[in-house]
Formats: structure tokens, C-alpha cells, sequence
């Protein structure tokens, strides 16, 4: 048993007011109509396109050899019962081109339930809104009960011989599935998804932009560190070690760089603090090398969804100099977070505090993360 998909593309889209067809807007990396395609693809035979009338030779050539193009009519059923024309499908999957997001599992659900002896199928998801009917002179007439309303989403899918017979003896409708109802078919309801949304306005194409994963969650972090030098201390600073300089004490090496940075990215991503994922009750991180600990915490906030869009920390003390070793500073913090973009800058404090009497070294960190 054979499936063809038609794909309802010939509306103008006044809504979208692109002044082009909607069917042709960019959705990320495509137009409506190839994602569309993409979707359904994978699930039927033959795809047939009922283009807008002028741009049937754009959207072959956007589309190559693989689709059958046809030319819309002048309503939705209208284009749809063009492309009914030349279908060879035992099943026909008809899908709007403004729902260009629909999986296509849901066009694979769709089939399977035709092939268990549905005539009609469609998805539908739960009605959000108190819905009510209202008269023309915009009174409300009644409020049916919500829990029996839905919303439905396309592909439809049905029995090609039943919709051919359906579109042939009836009026237009907003949907397929309306024809077989009013022909007394049944019409068998799944469950819809919310990535099938219909793309009618600019702010719908927004909200499709998230499932693609485009609108990214940004969150930022800072985190601070401070140690004292320590007699015998090798120094360990922002992953290089310093062999003329005066150690600093601690738990760990001492690297405060890299301990303010492990701060600020756990603060970004909500994960805690060095103190709470590293800390002295962890006996295995004793002695840990801040390049150690910025890698753990790389894997913990991966594990959390984010990435890491950059890291900055600035060394705050009167030793050592950073200038000389910045770029060989800046190359070991980033591979150990997996190549992200690092800036590292010192400063003195005038001589005042811990770091400007000479007493040890502080580090000051910010972290900009992301999550898609
Ligand atoms: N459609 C079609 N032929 C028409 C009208 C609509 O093939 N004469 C298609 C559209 O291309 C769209 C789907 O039916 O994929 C759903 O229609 P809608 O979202 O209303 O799109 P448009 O009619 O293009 O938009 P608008 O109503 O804002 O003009
Ligand atoms: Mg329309």
C-alpha cells in the first residue's frame, strides 16, 4: 500500500504579510516548504506540491526532481483537490506548508493508523482557551464545554478513495478531514504535537525558531577566589605553573584564576559553588589542579544542557606579572573548558587588601552561558 503526501503551499500568506508566499519564508537554514518536505520524506511515496500560481518553476527548482508540482487553486481545498489529481498514493497525507515543523513521527502515526483501518485520521492537541460562540453582532451565543474541544493540526491522513469521493461531492472547507465529516465518514483523532504549529504570523515563526533550538537561554555568572601565599607552596595560576614565584595555600593547588572561573560557570548554570561540588569533604580533589577542576566542571554543566558561549577572569595582586605568559595562560584555560573563548587581564589594588599588601592573590571571574 502506497502513501502520497500532498503539501498545501499555494496561499499568499496575507497574514505573514511577507509579500511573497509563505510556502517560501526562511525558517532557519530553510524555506517552510523544504522542512515541509523534510518531514514528511521519509514516511510516503510520492510528494505532490500545490504551488502558488507563477512560482511553480522556484519551487522545482528548489526542490529538484524528487516532487510533483501542481498549481493551487483559489482556496485550500481547491489546491488540495488539484494535487487529488495526480496522486498515486492508496493513502493520501495532506499537510499544510505552514506547518513546516510537524515530525515526522507524527506523519508515521498518522499511517499506521490508516493501515489499521482507519479512513480518516487526524492530530489534534487540547484546546488551552475557554472557547465561545459568538454572534454576529459580538454577543456570546454559548460556551461549549473545553474538555470535549481540541485543535487540530495537519497531516491528515486518509484512505485516498475515500477523500477523492469527499472532496468530489462537497463545498470548501478549512480542512480535509470537515469534508469526510460532512459525507458521514469517521475521522479518527491522535495526538498532535505542539511543533506542528501553524506558521501564520511573523511571532509564529519565532516560536518555531525554539524548536529548531535558534532561541537560545542566556545566563550569565561570576565567581571570586582569593588565597594567601603559604611557605613551601609551589604557584599554580591560571593552569600554568610560575617556578620563581611564592606558592599560595589551599585545598587544592591554589589556582585562583581557575577556581574563579569553576565559581562563576557553576553560578551560571545554577550547579552550586566550588565549595559544594569540589570541597573539602571530597577528599579525592585534594591537591586537584585548577585544570582539573575547570574540566569537571565543564562536564557537569554540559550534563546540564549548557554551553559555554565565554569565560573572563581577571588576576588581582601585585605578582606575579601576567602579560608575558597571558596568551600561553588563555590557550590552557580554554582547551581545559573544551575550546571556549577566554579573556584573562591582572590588576593591582593600589596597595590595599590581602592582594595589594602583598599577602596573596584574588581572582574575579564572569562566565556568559547558553542553553538551547
Ligand atoms: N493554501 C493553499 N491554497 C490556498 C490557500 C492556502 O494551498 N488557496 C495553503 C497555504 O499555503 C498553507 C495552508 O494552506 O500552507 C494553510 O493556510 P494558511 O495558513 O491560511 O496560509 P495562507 O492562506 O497562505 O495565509 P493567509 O490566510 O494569512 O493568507
Ligand atoms: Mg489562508
Amino acid at each position: 500500500m502506497s502513501v502520497t503526501a500532498i503539501i498545501a503551499a499555494a496561499g499568499s500568506g496575507e497574514r505573514f504579510g511577507a509579500g511573497f508566499p509563505k510556502a517560501l519564508i526562511q525558517l532557519g537554514n530553510r524555506t517552510l516548504l523544504e522542512h515541509a518536505v523534510a518531514c514528511l520524506a521519509p514516511v510516503v511515496d510520492q510528494i505532490v506540491i500545490s504551488a502558488p500560481a507563477g512560482f511553480e518553476a522556484q519551487i522545482s527548482e528548489l526542490l529538484g526532481e524528487g516532487v510533483v508540482i501542481v498549481t493551487g487553486g483559489a482556496t485550500r481545498s481547491a489546491s488540495v483537490r488539484n494535487a487529488l489529481a495526480v496522486t498515486t498514493g492508496d493513502y493520501v497525507l495532506v499537510h499544510d506548508a505552514a506547518r513546516a515543523l510537524a515530525s515526522s513521527d507524527l506523519a508515521r502515526r498518522i499511517v499506521a493508523a490508516l493501515k489499521d483501518g482507519e479512513i480518516a485520521v487526524i492530530p489534534a492537541i487540547a484546546v488551552v482557551d475557554t472557547v465561545k460562540v459568538i454572534n454576529p453582532d459580538g454577543y456570546v451565543a454559548s460556551t461549549p464545554d473545553r474538555s470535549s474541544l481540541v485543535s487540530v493540526q495537519t497531516p491528515q491522513g486518509f484512505v485516498a478513495t475515500a477523500l477523492r469521493q469527499a472532496h468530489a461531492g462537497s463545498e470548501d472547507a478549512t480542512d480535509d478531514a470537515a469534508l469526510i465529516e460532512n459525507g458521514g465518514g469517521t475521522v479518527k483523532v491522535i495526538e498532535g504535537e505542539a511543533r506542528a504549529l501553524k506558521i501564520t504570523t511573523p511571532a509564529d515563526l519565532n516560536t518555531a525558531l525554539t524548536f529548531l533550538g535558534f532561541n537560545s537561554t542566556y545566563r550569565t555568572g561570576t565567581g571570586s577566589d582569593a588565597h594567601a601565599f603559604g611557605v613551601g607552596r609551589s604557584l599554580w595560576l591560571a593552569g600554568l605553573y610560575w617556578p620563581d614565584e611564592v606558592g599560595v595555600d589551599g585545598h587544592s593547588d591554589g589556582d585562583v584564576a581557575a577556581h574563579a572561573l569553576c565559581d562563576a560557570l557553576l553560578a551560571a548554570t545554577q550547579l552550586g559553588d566550588l565549595g559544594s561540588n569540589f570541597g573539602v569533604d571530597r577528599p579525592e580533589y585534594a591537591g586537584a589542579s585548577g585544570v582539573q577542576l575547570l574540566q569537571e566542571t565543564l562536564v557537569k554543566i554540559t550534563k546540564a544542557g549548557y554551553s559555554i558561549s565565554n569565560v573572563t577572569v581577571q588576576i588581582i595582586g601585585n605578582r606575579p606579572k601576567i602579560g608575558k605568559r597571558r596568551a600561553e595562560a588563555v590557550s590552557v584555560l580554554s582547551q581545559a573548558l573544551g575550546g571556549a573563548e577566554v579573556s584573562l587581564s591582572a590588576t593591582t589594588t593600589d596597595g590595599m587588601g590581602l592582594t595589594g599588601e602583598g599577602k596573596g592573590i584574588g581572582a574575579i571571574a564572569s562566565a556568559l552561558v547558553f542553553k538551547q
